[in-house]
């Protein structure tokens, strides 16, 4: 069992400088709606909301994958549900996208209630997984297929509090 160093604190908290001056711009004169989906993305959705300029309101949704043997496992919204989105400037922000089964789920989810708009923030993406055709609108690293940990995300609840991000091996 051991974890490799795969993106440093450095290089992420650059990155989402990066990223936050590129959203800021993008939504100037508005106010973001930001959902952040919970537990993998806090540390994101922490950092990278206190470098955006424009106001921003924070919301927490927490999803869980039925049939977890299934490609095209369901999405369920355990928390956070009944956010009234309609009107809203929808920023969803996660931690990683592998198949994109929970992004596309929560994408035609969202895009019944009326959002203004509609876009995705995620920290991580691993293309070659997908099975969806989801395209985040802000990445902040391609990656290619490892399992990785760190920096909010897990592998069992262990690891989520490393400020890295490392590739995780058994
Ligand atoms: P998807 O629905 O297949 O796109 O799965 C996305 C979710 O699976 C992410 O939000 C993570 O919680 C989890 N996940 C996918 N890949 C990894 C990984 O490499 N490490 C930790 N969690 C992952
Ligand atoms: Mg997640």
């Amino acid at each position: 069992m051991a974890v490799e160093e795969m993106i440093s604190h450095d290089a992420i908290a650059k990155r989402i400088g990066e990223l936050a001056a590129r959203i800021s711009d993008d939504y100037a004169g508005k106010e973001i709606f930001a959902v952040c989906i919970l537990k993998g993305s806090v540390y994101f959705t922490a950092d990278i909301t206190r470098r955006i300029s424009v106001p921003c309101k924070l919301n927490f949704i927490k999803v869980s994958s039925y049939d977890g043997t299934q490609t095209t496992g369901r999405v369920n919204i355990d928390y956070g549900s009944e956010l009234d989105i309609s009107g809203r400037d929808v920023l969803i922000i996660e931690d990683i996208i592998d198949t994109g089964t929970t992004l596309g789920f929560l994408k035609s989810f969202y895009a019944g209630k009326s959002p203004a708009s509609l876009k995705i923030l995620t920290l991580l993406d691993k293309p070659s997984r997908r099975l969806t055709d989801i395209t985040p609108d802000y990445c902040g690293f391609v990656i290619e297929d490892k399992f990785v940990v760190g920096y909010g995300m897990d592998c069992n609840e262990k690891y989520r509090n490393l400020d890295y991000i490392g590739i995780y091996s058994e």
